[in-house]
């Protein structure tokens, strides 16, 4: 008798087998939850590694030399995220987003992404395809990635001054080499361009500012995110976050912003232009103004499980039903019934607790993509 084993790492979190209903349906491209929240964006995470050791997502303590990264049996092979994807896409999903871990260290990514730029909305629409990157390999694989046809990047930057970046980056990269991805990634049309920065009080917050000064002016959208309590091992408290409010407040002090209407409902920032025209900042309060309300967002881990909130302390693997045989009209119907019974909203719940809500062991945003 052969054995099946399962990899240790894929055991970590509560995981479900989805049930298939009994009665299957057609998508409509119309999907609700039970607080009325359309299914409209999905956020795939391609490989759980990064190159990068931020202190607020993979501390070295923790993702050392030991650690059980999945191995590669374990992962979504590109047909498997596409089939999902598309499955998706039928039920409304308008929006992708390849996160990880660093999305770039996964090989061959450029042919996901033009298997994925193939796919249509059922109206015939092409997809709003993106990326999310930490900038280290960007101006090496910039143009790969548009002539693949993804629409644009969002890149992650801490800091301007080189010793805080590598206080947090936590691996000696340096500021330049990241500027230079995102300029790459602006000469060949991968905008408009975010740079997100997280704010963790006592490390960073000093360079909000310079960040802000820097950036006015550019095509970049710089957002400021705050430090939030996601996964199990960046040691969070709530007197390390600074407030979006603060952040704003230091800012319009020595340049003068105007708060602006959001460009859709489920947006995850607060939006302000400068009064004197130098363009627009974001801020996203994921602490102390929780956006559960209108979220819209699915999350596909890297070996398959969907999430229906970052906060998750379990999800459902579709991998298990696609590598068991199960049809798409079978898969379809189980997204359909898991996402019509999803209750989650953890950051408004949390807004009302802020020394964090503890109860099973919450997923690394790493693994399930930030
Ligand atoms: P755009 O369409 O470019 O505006 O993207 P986005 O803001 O939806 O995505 P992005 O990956 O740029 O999000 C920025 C950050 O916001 C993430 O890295 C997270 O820190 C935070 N964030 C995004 N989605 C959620 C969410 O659903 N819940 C919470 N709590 N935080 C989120
Ligand atoms: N708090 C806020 N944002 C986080 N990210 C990762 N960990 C955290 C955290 N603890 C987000 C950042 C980063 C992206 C890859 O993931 O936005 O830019
Ligand atoms: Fe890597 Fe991004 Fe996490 Fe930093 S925030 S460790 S770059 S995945
Ligand atoms: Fe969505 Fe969960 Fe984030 Fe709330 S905490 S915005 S429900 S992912």
């Amino acid at each position: 008798m052969t054995e099946k084993i399962i990899p240790l790492a894929d055991l970590r979190y509560l995981n479900k087998i989805p049930v298939i209903p009994a009665r299957l349906e057609a998508p409509t491209g119309l999907l609700a939850d039970t607080r009325a929240r359309p299914l409209h964006d999905l956020r795939i995470s391609i490989t759980d590694r990064c190159n990068f050791r931020c202190v607020y997502c993979m501390p070295k303590e923790v993702f050392d030399k030991d650690y059980a990264f999945l191995p590669q049996s374990s992962l979504l092979s590109f047909e498997e995220i596409t089939r999902i994807t598309s499955l998706f896409v039928a039920h409304g999903v308008e929006k992708i987003r390849l996160t990880g871990g660093e999305p770039l260290l996964r090989k061959n990514v450029e042919k996901l992404i033009a298997m994925l730029s193939a796919l249509r909305t059922p109206d015939g629409r092409e997809l709003d395809l993106t990326l999310t990157t930490n900038g280290s390999l960007l101006a090496r694989k910039a143009q790969a990635l548009k002539d693949a046809g993804l629409k644009r990047v969002t890149v992650s930057l801490d800091a301007l001054d080189d010793k805080v970046f590598k206080q947090m980056n936590d691996v000696d990269f340096a500021v330049s080499d990241v500027l230079e991805g995102i300029e790459a990634a602006h000469r060949v049309g991968l905008g408009p361009i975010k740079i997100n920065m997280v704010v963790k009080g006592g490390m960073n917050d000093q360079e909000i500012v310079p960040m802000a000064r820097h950036f006015k002016g550019s095509p970049y959208i710089l957002r400021f995110i705050e430090y939030m309590d996601v996964g199990a091992s960046n040691g969070w408290k709530m007197d390390e976050v600074i407030p979006s409010s603060e952040v704003i407040r230091r800012i319009n002090a020595e340049m003068p912003l105007e708060a602006i209407a959001p460009n859709y409902v489920s947006e995850t920032a607060g939006r302000w232009r400068y009064v004197d025209g130098g363009g627009e900042i974001g801020a996203i309060s994921s602490v102390t103004q929780a956006f559960c309300s209108d979220c819209s967002r699915a999350r596909l881990s890297t070996e398959g499980k969907l999430y229906t909130c970052l906060f998750a302390t379990g999800g459902h693997d579709l991998r298990a039903l696609m590598r068991g045989g199960n049809t798409d009209e079978e898969i379809s119907t189980a997204i359909a019934h898991i996402w019509r019974a999803r209750t989650d909203r953890y950051s408004e719940l949390r807004t009302a607790n802020t020394d964090g809500l503890q109860s099973e062991r919450k997923v690394e945003m790493s693994y399930i993509g930030g």
